[in-house]
């Protein structure tokens, strides 16, 4: 059916200050995850990604760079796509927030809460972070600078329209109670709620002072708050606009899970939903904070050069590998450290040891003892049996989006073949039994199909070699396996030091 929902996934919209590094890819593998898990399961998904590109940050870096902002951010903007396309992440749909479409929809917005009331012209003082885009009351800072950044702040006084955000405690408080996993995860939701309960302040959401921006229609000296523009692509990107939706827009909203670094969660499970409280469009059904990437113990910063690129990484061990490392290493959702050491050690230990060697070992015997033809399903195999009782459990660990915990099940089932294989001795069978060695590889090939099932939203490119080797997908009747080479090379040489000159 035409207009059937669609599940609709979204990451933040990416700042263009500066390139993408590993922290940025980690939210947008997350939602990548998700999105081809559903996709296998022929579930119709959405998964939407982009750049936020206004605000006096990117104004400031533009003027010192010598170049239209427009320009600047069409070069970074392209950057993030790149990146996308390394690490084999499928969006559906890159919104800017320069898009024409984005921009006419937020203004749409801006003139319908006018109207309404629930945004009122007044005027403003506050501290600022540039850095953030996000002002901060004189108790928040840390020795004077933004929390966040540790950089000064600047105070700025100016005329400024507001949102009634202060209206919207209640209903939000009663919207937490009603969908307790609406702020997930539960660890995390607490503070927003005591936040709410504290008692929330309109905020300003237009500066007169910031021409980068996109003008508000009926006083066009203001451009619009970033974070208030920012925040609408994920109704924009879906074809909302209050003056003339898009028959799309059905199909796509709610969006099913916003997925969002902690830090940005207030602005997530807070501004956002009053927003659309005002605009009387229905809530989104979960946002999901995850946590974040420390850098060999140290906060991932482009500016203090402490930062790995994504980039690297993946030219050094394969894209898949990076995939693995991040969702494995660490619960989606808690904070983590990222070290080459680690991942080292993980490659060799868990890719290139206990799943390539499995994988080999046994795609060489299948080879060599199963004619060359690739078995029907085994009817009475204990093994596959308990193996795919194990589905289930994956899937709905992905599904809640406890990554690790799916991936730790995966490599159980690895485990558990690779000791079975110990245990049998096939090589040794091959002289005394002959069939039984068939049958067992039969068994095991089957086992290997499973797997690569399994590992397919997490690692695509192996699973699809895998896939390739196995003869799945191809004429019935079987296939010659393929010989391709291993699936992850060891690696002699561990990587140490700084990171970026790796
Ligand atoms: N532009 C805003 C979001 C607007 S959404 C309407 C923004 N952009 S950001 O580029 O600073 O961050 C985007 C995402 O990258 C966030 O989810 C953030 O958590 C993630 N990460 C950036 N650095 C990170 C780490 N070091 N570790 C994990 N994720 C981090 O905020």
């Amino acid at each position: 059916m035409m207009n059937t929902k669609k599940y609709y996934i979204t990451t933040p919209l990416y700042y263009v200050n500066d390139k993408p590094h590993i922290g940025h890819a980690y939210t947008t593998l997350a939602a990548d995850v998700l999105a081809r898990h559903l996709r296998a399961k022929d579930i119709p998904v959405h998964f939407q990604t982009g750049t936020d590109e206004h605000g006096s940050n990117i104004e400031k870096i533009a003027r010192e760079k010598g170049i239209a902002p427009k320009v600047w951010c069409d070069g970074i903007s392209a950057d993030f796509r790149n990146l996308w396309k390394t690490l084999n992440i499928k969006y559906d749909y890159f919104i800017r927030t320069t898009d024409a479409a984005h921009e006419a929809g937020v203004q749409a917005v801006f003139e319908q809460l006018i109207k309404s009331g629930d945004i009122y012209p007044g005027s403003y003082e506050g501290l600022y972070c540039s850095s953030c885009e996000a002002f901060y009351d004189e108790g928040e800072l840390k020795e004077k600078n933004c929390p966040v950044h540790a950089r000064p702040v600047e105070r700025v006084k100016e005329e400024t329209y507001f949102f009634r955000l202060s209206k919207y405690g209640d209903a939000l408080l009663a919207h937490y109670e009603k969908h307790p996993d609406f702020l997930s995860p539960r660890y995390r939701s607490q503070e927003l709620i005591n936040f709410v309960k504290s008692g929330l302040r309109d905020i300003s959401v237009s500066r007169t002072k910031v021409a980068w921006g996109v003008p508000v229609r009926s006083d066009p000296k203001h451009t619009v708050y970033v974070w208030f523009d920012a925040l609408l692509n994920y109704a924009t990107g879906a074809g909302y606009n209050p003056e003339h939706n898009s028959p799309d827009f059905p199909v796509l909203w709610p969006a099913d899970v916003h997925l969002v670094g902690k830090e940005i969660f207030r602005f997530h499970g807070v501004i956002w939903p009053a927003m659309l409280m005002a605009l009387g469009v229905e809530l989104p059904r979960k946002v999901y904070a995850h946590g974040w990437w420390t850098i060999n113990g140290d906060k991932m910063s482009k500016s203090r050069g402490n930062y790995i690129r994504a980039e690297d990484v993946v030219r050094d061990y394969g894209v898949d590998a990076l995939r693995y490392f991040i969702f494995r290493e660490v619960p989606f959702g808690q904070d983590g450290d990222f070290s080459m050491e680690a991942f080292h050690r993980r490659y060799n230990a868990d890719l290139a040891n206990d799943l390539g060697n499995l994988f080999s070992r046994l795609m060489n015997m299948a080879a060599k003892y199963l004619d060359h033809r690739l078995p029907e399903k085994p009817a009475d195999s204990e093994i596959f049996r308990e193996l795919t009782s194990w589905t289930p459990e994956i899937h709905r660990r992905i599904e809640a989006l406890q990554f690790s915990e799916a991936l730790e099940k995966i490599w159980q089932g690895v485990s558990t073949l690779n000791r079975l294989v110990d245990t049998k001795k096939p090589w040794a069978l091959a002289k005394t039994d002959p069939a039984a060695l068939k049958s067992f590889l039969h068994e095991m090939v089957w086992c290997l199909r499973l797997l690569a099932a399994w590992l397919d939203p997490f690692m695509p490119d192996t699973a699809s070699r895998m896939h390739l080797q196995l003869g799945v997908g191809r004429t019935a009747g079987g296939v010659e396996p393929q010989k391709v080479p291993p699936l992850f090379p060891r690696k002699q040489e561990e990587k140490t030091g700084d990171p970026k000159n790796n």
